[in-house]
C-alpha cells in the first residue's frame, strides 16, 4: 500500500513518529510533510498529499496540523479525495468502514502521540464496507 503523508510545524513530531510505525510494517510512506518545527502554510503540504490521492498515485494519505481542519478543508477540495477528521480510533475505523475516508486528518494539538498513532493503524487496516454507505459516499460529489 502506497501512503503520502503531510503535516504543517505542528505536526512534525508526529509525522516523524509515524513514518518510522508504518515503513516497519512494510508500507511506502512518501513524505511531503514539513521536516522542521519553524511555522508554515499548511496548505502548502496539504497540495501534494491530496493530488497524490486524488491522481491515485497513493492509496491512502495522512495529514497532520494543529487542528485537523486546515489539513481537511483543504484536501476535500480535491474531487476524488474523502478526507476525514479523525480524533480517536472508532471515528477513524468509522471513516474508513462508512465514508470510504482515503485521507485521515490528525488534530495533533488534541491528540496524544498514543492516539496518533492507534488512530492511524487503524484508519490503514481497515476496509469499506460498501453497500448501503457505497451508494452514500456516491452521493458525495456534487459535478
Ligand atoms: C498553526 O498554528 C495552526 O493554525 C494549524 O496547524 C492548523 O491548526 C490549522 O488548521
Amino acid at each position: 500500500m502506497n501512503i503520502a503523508i503531510g503535516n504543517d510545524h505542528a505536526g512534525t513530531e508526529y509525522k516523524y513518529a509515524l513514518l518510522e510505525a508504518l515503513q516497519k510494517q512494510g508500507y511506502k510512506v512518501v513524505n511531503h510533510g514539513t521536516d522542521s518545527a519553524e511555522s508554515v502554510d499548511y496548505p502548502d503540504f496539504v497540495h501534494p498529499v491530496a493530488q497524490s490521492v486524488d491522481q491515485k498515485v497513493s492509496d491512502l494519505g495522512i495529514l497532520i496540523c494543529g487542528t485537523g481542519n486546515g489539513v481537511s478543508m483543504t484536501a476535500n477540495k480535491y474531487q476524488n479525495v474523502r478526507a476525514a477528521l479523525c480524533w480517536n480510533k472508532e471515528i477513524a475505523e468509522l471513516a474508513r468502514q462508512h465514508n470510504n475516508a482515503n485521507i485521515v486528518s490528525i488534530p495533533a494539538r488534541f491528540v496524544s502521540l498514543h492516539e496518533c498513532l492507534e488512530i492511524v493503524n487503524t484508519f490503514v487496516a481497515t476496509s469499506f464496507e460498501g453497500g448501503r454507505h457505497k451508494r452514500r459516499v456516491e452521493k458525495i460529489k456534487i459535478a
